[in-house]
């Protein structure tokens, strides 16, 4: 296997194309290896970092997805976790908003066609490519802080973790060709902020976000506790919340948190990248 060629100037490269945000990257921090983004940002957060905080790595020693599964993080790939300190209202849209953010990005910056498979794995001709993780602080009905981690699969080659193999992608797998991974960050951070910003201004990033949302129509399995539900997935509420058609009927409004979307025959350990 040919050595891949790491180089860590990515932040000072994507600043010298010209970050124009209002909030997001107000301040960015970046490391050659982290055991996880969400820690070294939950950190800092409690410091009293500023909204808008970016902390970026090069590889993960212990980077992990929902339900503590682990996500796979060597060099060449997007990883970060970005410090946001919206208010309660504006909670439940903070994954909403980082899922259509990446999935902007890649349509921007590629010629792929990214999906979002509810609620926030962002998947290239069913594969995942991009993953993300949202972890909230609250004090009472006061929101501290929400980490919101993004790993963006650029030059992973699935094949060599093979937990991973048939269920993950990469920029690399599905064009062809290197990215640009300055001008995929900038063009994240841009989207991130512009999403967030509007959130701020009671701006819902729900409708745009469910036009990228490939489970709508589909029959679906939701892993629920210990239950196995399955039924069709009719759409989504004002919150993102996915409205479920069961066989019998009833239709049952599921919250990301409490599920596990179950759209192939079995459920990944790992979580795709
Ligand atoms: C998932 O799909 O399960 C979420 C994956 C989130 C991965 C990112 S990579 C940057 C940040 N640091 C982590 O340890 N996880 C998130």
């Amino acid at each position: 296997m040919a050595e891949k060629k790491t180089t860590y100037n990515l932040v000072p490269q994507t600043l010298k194309k010209g970050l124009y945000t209002q909030i997001v990257g107000s301040r960015i921090l970046h490391f050659k290896e982290l055991d996880s983004t969400m820690d070294r940002a939950a950190e800092e957060a409690e410091r009293g970092t500023p909204d808008g905080t970016v902390v970026l790595c090069y590889s993960q020693t212990r980077g992990r997805g929902r339900f503590n599964r682990v996500w796979v993080s060597p060099a060449g790939n997007l990883i970060l976790s970005v410090v946001l300190r919206p208010t309660l209202e504006a909670l439940p849209f903070v994954s909403i908003l980082a899922a259509l953010a990446a999935t902007r990005t890649i349509e921007s910056e590629t010629t792929l066609d990214p999906v979002i498979k509810w609620p926030n794995d962002v998947l290239v001709r069913g594969r995942k490519i991009c993953g993300l993780l949202v972890e909230n602080s609250l004090q009472g009905r006061n929101v501290r802080h929400s980490i919101v981690g993004i790993g963006l699969n650029v030059e992973l080659d699935p094949t060599e973790t093979p937990e991973i193999a048939a269920i993950a992608t990469s920029l690399r797998l599905e064009t062809g060709r290197p990215t640009d991974v300055s001008a995929l960050l900038l063009r994240l951070l841009h989207e991130l902020d512009e999403i967030y910003v509007a959130l701020r201004n009671g701006r819902s990033p729900v409708p745009k976000w469910s036009n990228y949302l490939e489970t709508i129509g589909k029959r679906v399995e939701v892993q629920w506790g210990a239950d196995v539900v399955t039924g069709t997935a009719e759409g989504v509420d004002d919150l993102g919340h996915l409205l479920l058609r069961r066989d019998n009927g009833a239709l049952l409004t599921l919250s990301a948190g409490e599920v596990t979307l179950k759209t192939s025959e079995r459920m990944p350990a790992p979580s795709g990248g």
